[in-house]
């Protein structure tokens, strides 16, 4: 049968052509235009390394917001600094915990926050107590800090970054004066 034969023949030689060009087209997707913009870098990328630095300046930041309101007499808001500081030192604690070989994590639990514990007592934290530690202990309390903070920096071969109290001028657009007690 020589009408079906080459029915037959025909169809097989369009399937195999159609196969062909199937897989010829298949593995080779056009290349992509290059793109002169510039591209986000692929999510496989590593993170990168912590910036203490960065970190150390908030912490700085909110210590020196500690002494001014210790200085200003001012327990509600040393306490509240307090708080901040302390949150400070357990993100530094999460994102830091080494830092070109420092055992960073474990010198805020050994030397760190020890140095805050008066202050913490002074003020009984998180319940600030009637009557309102006073300036002269609030300082002592915050000057037991900052030594903590040189020490670290010693520690850590940074000596040379050296913390004071800073409260001889504030810089802040904000008032660290206790609120005047309500008019009668
Ligand atoms: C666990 C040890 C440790 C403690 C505690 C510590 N520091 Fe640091 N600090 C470092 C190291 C290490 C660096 C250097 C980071 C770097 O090389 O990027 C640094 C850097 C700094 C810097 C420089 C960054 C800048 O922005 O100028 C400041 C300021 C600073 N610390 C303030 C403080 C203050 C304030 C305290 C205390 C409340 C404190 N640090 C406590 C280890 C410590």
């Amino acid at each position: 049968m020589p009408a079906a034969n080459s029915a037959r023949s025909l169809l097989a030689f369009a399937l195999l052509t159609g196969f062909v060009l199937v897989r010829a087209a298949d593995p080779v997707p056009p290349s992509p235009a290059p793109v002169a913009t510039l591209t986000p870098l692929p999510a496989v990328e590593p993170p990168p390394e912590p910036e203490l630095a960065h970190l150390m300046a908030t912490l700085q930041r909110l210590t020196h917001k500690l002494a001014l309101s210790a200085d200003a007499g001012n327990a509600p808001l040393a306490a509240f600094y307090l708080h901040e500081s302390l949150e400070q030192l357990q993100t530094i604690q999460n994102e830091a915990p080494e830092y070109e070989n420092h055992p960073i994590a474990l010198l805020i639990d050994r030397l760190a926050r020890p140095a805050y514990a008066d202050l913490q007592a002074s003020l009984n934290y998180p319940v600030t107590p009637p009557p309102p530690a006073s300036r002269e202990v609030l300082l002592r309390g915050v000057d037991q800090v900052i030594a903590s903070c040189n020490e670290c920096h010693a520690a850590t071969r940074h000596a040379f970054l050296r913390i004071t109290r800073g409260t001889e001028t504030n810089p802040f657009n904000q008032s660290f004066l206790p609120a005047p007690p309500p008019a009668p």
